[in-house]
C-alpha cells in the first residue's frame, strides 16, 4: 500500500467527514504496481497447486500487481509463518489455500487488524470471522460426480445418468481426503448420498465394512498413504479370492496410489481387470492413465477459472468493493457463512479428454500422451 494514495484517501474521507477518516487501509486510489497480493499455497508435491499458483500469479502480474507466492510444503507451521511474513511485509490482500482449514486463526486476526482482506482459495478457512470471501467449485457436486462416475464405470448407470444394465452386487472400497480439509467432507457426503441407495439395496458392498469418513480418510491427501491403505484392504478383506470391483477416490494423487497397490496385487489384466477408480483435479499423470484405460475418470476443475475468480475478488477488495458471490448459504466456517463464488465441474472419461482438456487448451495432446505437463 502506498502512502500517497492513502493520504489522498484519508483527506477525501476527512473532507466528507465520513466514518473511517484517517483509516490508512484503503487501496482504491493506489496503482497496481504499488499493491502486493500474498498468495499462500499448500504444497508443490501436487501439480494442481503448482498450476493454481502459476495461474494466479500470471493473472495478477499481467494486471501490474506485485505477487508474493509461497508454497508451504504441506507443513502447517511453515504456512503460518509465510502468511505472518506476508502480513508484516505489507500485503494488501491475501489469497490462501490452507493446509489445515482451522490452523490460521491468529494470522487471520493479524490480517484483520491491518484491514487486509482474506480470500480462501478452494479450501474454506474455518473457525475464523476474518475470512472475507471464498472461491471454489461446487464441492458437494464434485462428490456426486465421483459417485456417478463409479456407478457408470460399474455399469449400474449409463453415461447419460439413466439406469444401466449391470445388476451387481459389486465389491467396492471408499477413500476420502484429509479430515482437516473442509472439502474432504463435502466430497464424501456428496458421494455417499449418491451411493447409499445402492449400498442399502445390497448392489454395492463395501467389503471392508469401512464406510465412515474417519475410517477412510487419508491425511494430507498423501498418495503413499492411500497406496498403503489399499494394500491393507487387499490383504485383510480380499484374501478369500474375492475381487475389488470399484474404488471411490476423491483425488488423482490418491487414485494413483490405489492403482499402484492394485497393479502390485495383479489387477490390470484381461483375467483380472482393473476396477473403475475415480479421481479429481485432472492431474496430467492421471489423465494419461485415463487415456490408457487404467484410471476410470477424474473431475476436472479448471484452475484457470478459479484463479480468475480469485483475481476478480482480490481486485474488488483493492477497489474497496465487495466481490460478487453466487452462494451465500453453503459455506459456514463454524463462525459465519462465508460469501462464495462457486464454479461448475466436469467429469472427464477417456472419451472426452480431447474435448474438455485438449481442445480447451488445458493440456496438449503430447502432454496427455507423455503424462507430463511442460
Ligand atoms: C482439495 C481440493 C482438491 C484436491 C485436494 C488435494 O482441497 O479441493 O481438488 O486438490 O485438495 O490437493
Amino acid at each position: 500500500m502506498v502512502a500517497l494514495g492513502s493520504v489522498a484517501l484519508a483527506l477525501s474521507l476527512a473532507a466528507c467527514g465520513g466514518e473511517g477518516a484517517g483509516d490508512d487501509s484503503s487501496t482504491s486510489g493506489d496503482k497496481p504496481a504499488d499493491l502486493t497480493i500474498g498468495v499462500s499455497m499448500p504444497t508443490q508435491t501436487s501439480e494442481r497447486w503448482i498450476a493454481d499458483g502459476n495461474s494466479v500469479k500470471e493473472k495478477l502480474t499481467a494486471k501490474g500487481y506485485k505477487v508474493d507466492l509461497q508454497y508451504a510444503n504441506d507443513d502447517i507451521p511453515t504456512q503460518s509463518q509465510q502468511v505472518d511474513q506476508m502480513i508484516t511485509q505489507g500485503a494488501d490482500v491475501l489469497i490462501i489455500a490452507a493446509i489445515d482449514g482451522t490452523a490460521l486463526s491468529s494470522q487471520l486476526q493479524a490480517a484483520a487488524d491491518k484491514k487486509i482482506p482474506v480470500i480462501a482459495y478452494d479450501r474454506l478457512i474455518r473457525d475464523s470471522k476474518n475470512v472475507d470471501f471464498y472461491v471454489s467449485f461446487d464441492n458437494y457436486k464434485v462428490g456426486v460426480a465421483q459417485a456417478n462416475a463409479l456407478l457408470t464405470g460399474l455399469g449400474l448407470l449409463k453415461a447419460d445418468g439413466s439406469k444401466g444394465t449391470a445388476t451387481g452386487p459389486f465389491n467396492i472400497e471408499l477413500f476420502a481426503g484429509s479430515l482437516d480439509d473442509n472439502n474432504a467432507h463435502f466430497f464424501f457426503s456428496g458421494a455417499m448420498d449418491t451411493l447409499k441407495p445402492f449400498i442399502d439395496a445390497g448392489t454395492l458392498k463395501v467389503k471392508s465394512g469401512q464406510t465412515k469418513i474417519e475410517q477412510v480418510a487419508i491425511l494430507r491427501w498423501q498418495q503413499e498413504t492411500a497406496q498403503k491403505r489399499m494394500e491393507d484392504l487387499l490383504t485383510k478383506s480380499y484374501n478369500d479370492g474375492s475381487k475389488v470391483q470399484g474404488v471411490l477416490s476423491p483425488y488423482d494423487g490418491l487414485s494413483r496410489g490405489i492403482i499402484t497397490a492394485l497393479q502390485n496385487a495383479g489387477y490390470g489384466s484381461a483375467a483380472n481387470p482393473m476396477p473403475p477408480v475415480t479421481g479429481q483435479d485432472a492431474e496430467i499423470a492421471s489423465v494419461k492413465l485415463i487415456n490408457d484405460g487404467v484410471q476410470n475418470s477424474t473431475i476436472f476443475k479448471d484452475t484457470r477459472l478459479l484463479a480468475e475468480q480469485a483475481v476478480i475478488a482480490a481486485e474488488a477488495f483493492l477497489q474497496d468493493k465487495t466481490p460478487t458471490a453466487n452462494d451465500t448459504k453453503t459455506y459456514d466456517n463454524g463462525v459465519k457463512v462465508v460469501p462464495s463464488y462457486l464454479l461448475p465441474v466436469v467429469t472427464v472419461y477417456k472419451d472426452n479428454i480431447k474435448k474438455e482438456l485438449i481442445d480447451s487448451g488445458y493440456y496438449t495432446a503430447e502432454e496427455v500422451a507423455a503424462g507430463q505437463a511442460k
